[in-house]
């Protein structure tokens, strides 16, 4: 197997008049953490939405772990995890509930247990036997983060995984992606944060008005860009934005 776990090829969404992904294509492999980035707007959660197979494509075609949405969807579905951007809300229901129904749902075996102990310790989660309605914003994407990686997914999907957490937590989840991707399996992250994309990822895709307009290392977007600048400077450009357009903007208000 040639460790692509991710393959998408001219992959199109419209909702409506509007094309939110156009001709999409992507390639994710074992071991990597792939960060997509984009203005708000650009398609980063469509595109994530679709690999995941929340959402079906207009056109093109998507492989996860090598097969499709069409024939293996529950196969797929039990080897890969999604930590969306706004946690679901949940009624009437404890942390400790909630973990013990997706390790029942994905039939995990007993060491998940174990290993959820060392990832509240990692994610500081000391809340689980409070109800989930009375969580803040980090307190539940800590929860989501935890009910997916206990199940040791092939493929972590996360849409800006670290808004709403602390630095404390931050670094516990970063440092865990790491490890989950050096252990083998493949981390697809959208983030707005540049530090993180340059810092975490092996390769960054960006995104803007659905398609994609740069991909590969820091160095080789910085090559594309043709400039020296840091990675915000270079992001600016890459997706047409202008910085003078930006301070006049600010002076005028
Ligand atoms: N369910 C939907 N119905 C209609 N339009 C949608 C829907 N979901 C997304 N869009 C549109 O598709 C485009 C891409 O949205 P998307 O949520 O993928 O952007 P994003 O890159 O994740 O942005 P952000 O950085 O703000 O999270 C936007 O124009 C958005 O309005
Ligand atoms: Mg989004």
């Amino acid at each position: 197997m040639s460790g692509e776990v991710i393959s998408a090829k001219d992959v199109v969404k419209k909702f409506g008049d509007k094309i939110a992904v156009n001709k999409v294509n992507l390639s994710v492999f074992r071991g990597e953490i792939f960060g997509f980035l984009g203005p708000n707007g650009a398609g980063k959660t469509t595109t994530i939405r679709l690999l995941a197979g929340a959402l079906e494509p207009d056109d093109g075609d998507i492989r996860i772990l090598g097969k499709d949405y069409k024939n293996d969807a529950i196969d797929i579905k039990r080897r890969i995890g999604v930590v969306p951007d706004e946690p679901p809300r949940f009624k009437n229901i404890k942390g400790k509930e909630f973990l013990k129904f997706i390790a029942s749902v994905y039939k995990c075996e007993k060491d998940v247990y174990d290993r959820l102990d060392e990832l509240c310790e990692l994610l500081n989660i000391d809340f689980l036997n409070d109800y989930i309605d009375n969580y803040s914003h980090g307190m539940k994407q800590k929860l989501m983060v935890a009910s997916v990686v206990m199940r040791k997914p092939d493929i972590m999907f996360l849409d800006e995984p670290t808004t709403g957490l602390d630095p404390y937590s931050a670094r516990g989840l970063k440092l865990l992606l790491r490890r989950i991707a050096d252990d083998g399996s493949a981390i697809f992250l959208t983030t707005h944060i540049l530090e993180i994309a340059e810092k975490m990822c092996d390769k960054l895709t960006v995104i803007a008005n659905g398609e994609i307009v740069a991909e590969g290392t820091v160095e080789q977007l910085r090559q594309k860009a043709g400039m020296k600048g840091d990675l915000e400077e270079i992001f600016l450009q890459l997706t047409g934005a202008d910085e003078t357009e930006i301070r006049k903007l600010v002076n005028e208000l």
